[in-house]
């Protein structure tokens, strides 16, 4: 089997599927993964082929933009990666680290992960953070008419992928069901490393963002 053909590939079709997309979930999304995740990998080490296939098709059918199914997407890649004539075991590998690497919930806990599971969810979850994550949670809400900002609605830490999946909150309230929790989910210590000025970068901004609303609170 060429690998290298085979990503080639699917690098192809990847990039033909999330062009038009302005949810924060584009290709360039998946492009900043997969560059992550063959950086952790040099690092890290772990399967490099398993890795670059799994980042590259971790959100091809996510429960978010595929109607709410929920665990779908390494199904999709496993057949995807069959037609393209990849061998059933590699498929298979990187079909069960596609299943593990979504968030749940804040309450929910991670899968038990491989190292190379570790290192697609880290990459993916990094892409969650900073400056890129702010801008992809606002690009998220404004593409779900969910309004920025809600004072009198509060974060809920939710207890099931199901309750994390359908809820329907102001974005400022995902900072704290998700983005803010992610840097004490992450698995290897480069992604970890990395993590650390992603959430102290979110934190200012929240921290300037509640300045600027309370205008009263200005001397
Ligand atoms: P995961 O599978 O872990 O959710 P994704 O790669 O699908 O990771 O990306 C999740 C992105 O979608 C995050 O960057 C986050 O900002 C955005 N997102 C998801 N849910 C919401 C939400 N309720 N409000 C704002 N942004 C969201
Ligand atoms: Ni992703």
């Amino acid at each position: 089997m060429n690998y290298d053909y085979l990503i080639k590939e699917i690098i192809q079709v990847i990039q033909s599927n999330f062009e038009e997309e302005a949810t924060g979930h584009d290709w360039h999304h998946i492009e900043r993964v997969y560059n992550m995740a063959c950086h952790l990998q040099s690092i890290e080490g772990g399967n490099k082929v398993i890795i670059q296939l799994a980042a590259l098709l971790h959100d091809i059918s996510d429960h978010k933009f595929n109607g709410g199914i929920l665990n779908k997407g390494g199904e999709v890649a496993y057949d995807l990666l069959l037609e393209k004539g990849c061998d059933a075991a590699t498929a298979e590998e990187v079909k069960n680290v596609i299943d593990c690497v979504s968030f749940k919930g804040a309450n929910v806990e991670d899968h038990a992960l491989t190292l190379e599971g570790k290192i697609v969810q880290d990459a993916d979850r990094l892409d969650a953070l900073g400056a890129i994550g702010v801008a992809r949670a606002f690009a998220f809400g404004g593409n779900k008419n969910r309004p920025i900002y809600e004072p009198a609605n509060t974060p809920v830490l939710h207890d099931t992928f199901e309750e994390y999946a359908n809820a329907k909150s102001h974005t400022i309230n995902h900072f704290y069901e998700k983005l803010l929790l992610l840097k004490d989910r992450l698995h290897t210590p480069t992604a970890i490393k990395l993590g650390e000025e992603r959430h102290l970068f979110m934190e200012r901004f929240l921290e300037q963002f509640y300045k600027e609303w309370n205008v009263n609170t200005i001397n």
